[in-house]
């Protein structure tokens, strides 16, 4: 039987590229591909070469791929080590994780996006978490015939793809306050044909609320980056219709360079989206991993399909 690493077929062809390409600068990281194969199949198998031939065109473009997403995970896993001994994350404002991460052009290119769009792949709770988003959500949109859709934080834009993907009567809206990730976005989805479908707009929706309204709202991982996450679950809920749904996601036990709002349980996102006047009507959760000791923190995806109280 073919595996990935040899197989000719076309929709594999780009992953057994990223093999070849990972053996010589990210051995490490040829496991996870391997592991995420087995266990999400054939589904991922054409979602990530789809990604991967797209976006990813040249051998050039790729192996820069492959290098960010090893120094992510390198960067990652030290900023867990040391989390997993002091228990906080290093104290870091709003401000200067903006600094650091969002508007480091060198940072973001080199190593955030291209290191966060493999990881959706690549690890199994990022992956589960698009699996719930395309089983739970996407067809809620479908059948209200939800034609418009907004995404704050939009990152390396691929929850904004996926949904433009389902449906090519889909328009969508993506918020962010980087440049750097509303350009990576606009290439991405760009990659894929839908330009002309999605508007990229810098603008921080806590401070500066946007006129328009959409009946479906998307914010994947943007709670753990802020000082006052009910803040922004507010700008959330404004931007949306009162009978429209949000997907909204947070990062829990997880330290990354610009987590600085630590949540250690689901209840405490609940509790937040409970004051924001959100209601919760349905709810997955993954961990990374198993811990290596009873106790220890685990990495883990809490997403969530929310409706705005009235
Ligand atoms: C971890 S990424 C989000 C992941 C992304 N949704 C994805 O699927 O790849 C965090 C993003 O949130 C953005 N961000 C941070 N604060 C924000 C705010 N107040 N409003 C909008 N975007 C914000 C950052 O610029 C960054 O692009």
């Amino acid at each position: 039987m073919p595996t990935i690493a040899n197989s000719t077929r076309p929709e594999t062809a780009p992953i057994a590229k990223l093999l070849s390409l990972m053996e010589g600068s990210a051995r490490f990281a040829r496991e996870s591909v391997h592991r995420a194969s087995a266990e999400f199949g054939s589904t991922w198998g054409a979602d990530f070469s789809a990604m991967l031939g797209n976006f990813y065109p040249s051998d050039a473009a790729l192996l820069d791929a492959v290098k960010g997403y090893a120094a992510f995970v390198m960067d990652s896993m030290r900023r867990q080590k040391r989390f997993e001994q002091e228990l906080c994350y290093p104290a870091k404002t709003y401000a200067e994780a903006a600094a650091e991460v969002y508007y480091n052009d060198d940072y973001m290119r080199r190593q955030y996006l291209p290191g966060l769009l493999l990881s959706h792949y690549l690890w199994p709770h990022h992956y589960q978490q698009i699996e719930y988003f395309k089983s739970y959500f996407l067809p809620w949109m479908q059948a209200q015939q939800v034609t418009e859709f907004a995404e704050v934080g939009v990152g390396t834009g691929i929850y904004s793809r996926l949904a433009l993907q389902h449906r090519s009567d889909l328009r969508g809206v993506g918020f962010d306050i980087s440049p750097l990730s509303l350009e990576f976005t606009a290439a991405h989805v760009g990659s894929f044909g839908f330009a002309a479908r999605y508007q990229t707009r810098q603008q921080n929706i806590i401070e500066q609320p946007s006129e328009q309204r959409f009946r479906a709202v998307l914010c994947v991982e943007v709670l753990e980056h802020l000082e006052d996450p009910v803040a922004l679950l507010k700008g959330l809920k404004q931007l949306c219709t009162s009978d429209g749904k949000l997907f909204v996601t947070a990062a829990l036990n997880a330290a990354h360079a610009d987590h600085i709002f630590l949540y250690r349980q689901p209840q405490e996102v609940w509790a937040q989206v409970e004051a924001a006047g959100l209601h919760m009507e349905h709810c997955f959760f993954a961990n990374a991993y198993a811990p290596a000791k009873p106790g220890l923190p685990v990495p883990s995806a809490l997403a969530m399909v929310l409706s705005p109280k009235v």
